[in-house]
């Protein structure tokens, strides 16, 4: 494991496993990661952990990467598949918590939260006043989401419960969404979005995808908000796109060279900033450590773990 996880799940392996823990916060490249790795059968990662096809060359034991995050970017998924190894996540049992997140964010920056909360402590609230820090209201307008997966469609719950309507991106064929939301091709949905929310995964294709010509596209004073991967939102021309005052605001939890921010974003007193939180609740952090011990448990029986990526041959190489 490459980092100590909260909650007693550990406990579990420790009974029947050589647990070897990393305790350095410092960032791992390839090379150290499966320096640590080594001869493991099974190996517990974090979203930031490169287990690229290095690692996999390395790492001769190992017969399970068990991510302990939904987000399976960091992994190099072509690589495990070739060599039969499995990979796992950690789905469902964080979509509420980042759902909840995506929505403080949304209510944090069209309410100018950060900014009451500065006035206050420095302050310079002298008084009730009817312009006072006005913010921008939800009902009947218009969340976009990309990414209509688990967490998009928790998120689109919590809009619909704030009186917003929903629109999502088409998808091929046509499928029945729930909850319902209006379909519309990229252009079109940018174009109609107050608050646009993302919630893809970080693939070749979704890289970038907001890049400065997109940003433009929405309407004049909407709110972005990213909790799904940073570099999904060409973070430079974000600020560019602020900066001008086309934007009504941004909300961040996701950074495109994470953990840096882009300079421009933090001087901005319309960008509310979190440090890549989404599924940081107790409750949710010890469940997604039950659930990715629960994937190297069951791979270590040779069985098929709860949350597979990627599906591994159990070991057998011929
Ligand atoms: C994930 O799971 O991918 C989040 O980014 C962290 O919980």
């Amino acid at each position: 494991m490459t980092a100590p996880l909260p909650g007693g799940a550990l406990d579990r392996l420790a009974a029947r496993a050589r647990v070897r823990i990393r305790h350095e916060r410092t960032r791992l490249d390839p090379a150290a990661l499966a320096r640590f790795v080594g001869t493991a059968d099974a190996a517990i990662t974090l979203l930031a952990d490169p287990v690229r096809a290095h690692v996999f060359e390395n790492c001769p034991a190992l017969r399970i990467v068990a991510n302990y995050a939904v987000g399976v970017d960091n992994i190099d998924l072509d690589e495990a598949r070739r060599r039969g190894i499995w990979v796992t996540n950690t789905p469902d049992v964080l979509t509420d918590a980042t759902a909840d997140l995506a929505w403080t964010l949304i209510l944090g920056i069209t309410r100018r939260v950060l900014e009451g909360d500065g006035m206050m402590r420095s302050g310079r609230f002298d008084g009730w006043r009817p312009d006072l820090l006005l913010g921008t209201g939800l009902q009947g307008k218009t969340l976009g989401i990309i990414g209509y997966g688990r967490i998009g469609r928790a998120v689109a719950r919590r809009g619909i419960a704030f009186g917003m309507q929903i629109a999502t991106l088409a998808r091929p064929g046509g499928v029945a969404l729930d909850p319902p939301a209006r379909t519309l091709p990229l252009e079109e949905l940018l174009a109609g979005s107050d608050i646009l929310s993302l919630h893809c995964p970080l693939t070749p294709e979704t890289r970038h995808l907001l890049d400065e010509a997109h940003l433009r596209m929405l309407p004049e004073g909407a709110f972005v908000i990213n909790t799904a991967r940073g570099p999904v939102l060409d973070e430079a021309a974000l600020a560019r796109v602020l900066a001008d005052g086309h934007l009504g605001g941004a909300a961040l939890d996701v950074y495109e060279h994470e953990p840096e921010v882009h300079p421009g974003l933090l001087r901005r007193s319309d960008v509310l900033l979190m440090p890549h939180a989404g599924s940081a609740t107790v409750e949710t952090r010890s469940a997604m450590a039950d659930l990715a011990v629960a994937n190297v448990e069951a791979v270590l029986d040779g069985r098929e773990p709860p949350a597979p990526v990627v599906r591994g041959n159990n070991g057998d190489h011929t």
